[in-house]
């Protein structure tokens, strides 16, 4: 694919980020700002080139601080014509869901990250919408079995998706194909995706309810105003009424979401054996004595480098697998090709949607379970992941690009660290990457050197921005 970004936004750097594209051999084109590139000035064109090897739902969005949540969001859908549901669907519908502020995000967070909110209370969204407006229909006709791809495109609030009267199947999750499991309600974490499956019923005298409801527990107030249980329909006659009792779900009150642990890949990759290397992270919201609300993994609050991390490695020569030449990035090196386990425990009483870049990863424990998780009441304080106490693994563990790491509980995922680039780690929650919380794994940094050449162009980027290279 090859993808010309131009930035008219006059006075706004801007960048993009093909959400789950693996990008091997790529990472130069994986559009994180200063980690794979520089920001793209206003009035440039940047191009993005890579192949794309995967299929399945994904996204795209700009990967500057403080810029997606504003619309610079979009779908990415690659069709696979031999996927094994291929066959059992007439039609689909891409539905996006989002939070939506009506100020820009990037005139809210002065006030976010400030003096004044020691807490670092999130900035409340206005409304939530599916494919970017308030109320949508999804036309359809009876008897006919449809593939809605759902992808939470928001910046902050996950949200469950369930359909009146009908039954969701999913066969997809984050671009990995699974066996098909029958559900009424699923949650989407912000970045996650989920493809179901809906079969229609043979009459169309009436419409139905698909409602959507916003994950509150991570608001710190509910506005009056602001409405969490959202109606959109699945309309059989556009002439039948839209405006039944609305269909509300109380989601305080049950357990509807879907366990995606759960899950069992089409394509049957077994659980990784035993880690070559373990990564431990504990997610931690602080204050440090000066009055601003800081995020950090372990002790570090992610900073940006004065140079992409990537060109630093290009630069460094055998220094490059020193991480402590990266600065505050909280930066990893993986070797090429080991498994590697990375351990996350929360600290924090808020979930975090983790995003990593290059790669999926095989999700093989999570605690509290997910019963606990889902009602509503958080443990009293942090259980970290003790590594020598665990229930068994799944033996073909769920893979994902994201996934939600519950208010002070731990998650454990692994994967092969075979795609040498610079992938960041990070919290999908806007908000929580603007105050750092983020890692950046930097793997098989002498396989980056040899093998990858960055075209012209993305040097231009630095140099319009005064920012000093010295790569290849
Ligand atoms: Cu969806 Cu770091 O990105």
């Amino acid at each position: 694919m090859v993808f010309h970004a131009h930035n008219g936004l006059g006075d706004k750097d801007t960048s993009i980020h093909f959400h789950g594209m693996f990008q091997n051999g790529t990472t130069d084109m994986d559009g994180a700002n200063m980690l794979s590139q520089c920001p793209i000035p206003p009035g440039s064109t940047f191009t993005y080139n890579f192949t794309i090897n995967q299929n399945g739902t994904y996204w795209y969005h700009c990967h500057v601080d403080y810029c997606y949540p504003d619309g610079y969001r979009q779908a990415l859908i690659v069709h696979d014509k031999d996927s094994y549901f291929y066959h059992n669907y007439t039609d689909e519908f891409v539905v996006t869901l989002s939070d939506w502020y009506h100020e820009l995000v990037e005139d809210i967070a002065p006030n976010f990250l400030s003096l004044y909110n020691p807490t670092g209370a999130e900035p409340i969204p206005d409304s939530f919408l599916f494919n970017d407006t308030l109320n949508s229909s999804l036309p359809v006709q009876p008897n006919t079995t449809y593939m809605i791809r759902l992808i939470n495109i928001g910046a902050f609030v996950g949200q469950y998706f369930y359909i009146e009267d009908h039954k969701l199947r999913i066969v997809e999750v984050d671009g990995v194909y699974v066996d098909a499991a029958e559900t009424d309600t699923v949650f989407l974490a912000v970045a996650q995706r989920c493809s179901v499956l809906v079969t229609t019923k043979p009459t169309t005298d009436k419409n139905y309810a698909i409602v959507t409801v916003a994950d509150q527990t991570l608001l710190d107030t509910v506005p009056s105003q602001l409405k969490l249980n959202n109606t959109n329909w699945l309309e059989y006659n556009s002439s039948a009424s839209h405006d039944q009792a609305v269909v509300t779900l109380d989601v305080t009150d049950s357990i509807p979401a879907f366990d995606d642990i759960g899950l069992v890949p089409y394509d049957r990759q077994e659980l990784l054996g035993e880690p070559d290397q373990r990564i431990e992270l504990a997610v931690v919201m602080a204050e440090l004595g000066n009055g601003l609300p800081y995020a950090l993994l372990n002790d570090i609050t992610y900073t940006a480098p004065k140079v992409p991390v990537l060109y630093s490695v290009l630069s460094s020569g055998d220094q490059a697998v020193n991480s402590q030449i990266y600065g505050d990035t909280n930066a990893f090196v993986l070797g090429h090709n080991e498994v590697i386990e990375v351990v996350l425990n929360n600290n924090d009483t808020g979930s975090h949607p983790f995003h990593l870049h290059g790669h999926n990863f095989q999700i093989i424990d999570r605690a509290p379970s997910f019963e606990e998780f889902f009602s509503y009441k958080p443990l009293a304080n942090p259980i970290p992941y003790d590594p020598n106490n665990h229930s068994a693994f799944p033996t073909y563990p769920v893979r994902r690009d994201t996934v939600l790491l519950p208010p002070h509980g731990s998650l454990v995922f692994r994967f092969v660290a075979d795609n040498p680039g610079v992938w960041i780690f990070h919290c999908h929650i806007d908000w929580h990457l603007a105050q750092g919380l983020a890692s950046v794994f930097i793997e098989a940094p002498r396989q980056i050197q040899e093998q990858l050449t960055v075209p012209e162009d993305h040097y231009a980027a630095c140099r319009a921005k005064g920012v000093p290279y010295t790569g290849n």
